[in-house]
């Protein structure tokens, strides 16, 4: 009798612990995701993320909306350790900043998907609504990164070329950011922002 007690005290103080935990390194509010998501460039080599966790990341971003549902952002990962060295490779003077994040994403979308319908461009704005989509879906996966207690840096500074020839990327997808993830090994400064009647003009 004692012994199942013992056990089962035992058994809900691991629960609580582990829930707690999980709490810890959560993110709990909408507003916490928006003003503790920085840009962090200095990660901690000693935590990992499994391809379990990026799928679930990348589910988040098939949320987001894009023009007439047309879903035209592609997501390739590295996530082995040949990969990774080779995506470090191709970011320029962003190899130091993500040389230990244990994820790099990097973001295209389809061209002649977003902004145009039975193949003619809708507006003046053509593919640059293809990019407009990538930018959002790449916003729910920041946001959703954050919210699961990691961290992210978009990089538009990347070689195209050579990350096309790495993935085998197709000649109709355009490119765009490469993403670390991990987790930040040190506090972020917050660049100041524009006041917002710089911005915002009321009508
Ligand atoms: C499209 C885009 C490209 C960026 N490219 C780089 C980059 O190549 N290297 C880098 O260190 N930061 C890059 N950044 C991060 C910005 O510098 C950063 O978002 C900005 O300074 C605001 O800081 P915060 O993200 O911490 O709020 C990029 C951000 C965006 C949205």
């Amino acid at each position: 009798m004692n012994k199942l007690f013992l056990t089962g005290t035992l058994a809900a103080l691991l629960a609580f612990t582990s829930c707690y935990k999980q709490q810890e390194s959560k993110v709990t509010s909408f507003d916490d995701v928006l003003t503790s998501r920085r840009s962090v460039r200095s990660y901690d080599a000693s935590k990992k993320i499994s391809e379990a966790e990026v799928r679930e990341l990348l589910t988040a971003t098939q949320e987001a909306p894009s023009w007439a549902n047309q879903q035209p952002t592609k997501y390739y990962v590295a996530i082995s350790e040949e990969k990774l060295a080779a995506v470090q490779n191709l970011v320029g003077a962003n190899k130091e900043r993500i040389a230990d994040a244990p994820v790099l994403i990097v973001s295209t979308f389809e061209r002649g998907k977003s902004g145009f319908f039975q193949g003619n461009q809708t507006n003046e704005v053509g593919d640059g609504w293809g990019a407009y989509d990538n930018g959002l879906s790449n916003c729910y996966l920041i946001m959703k990164a954050r919210a699961m207690g990691f961290d992210t840096l978009i990089m538009g500074m990347r070689d195209a070329d050579g990350l096309r020839a790495l993935f085998s990327i197709p000649e109709n997808e355009t490119i765009m950011a490469v993403i670390s993830l991990g987790y930040r090994a040190e506090e972020p400064n917050r660049p100041d922002r524009r006041p917002l009647d710089d911005i915002v003009r009321f009508f």
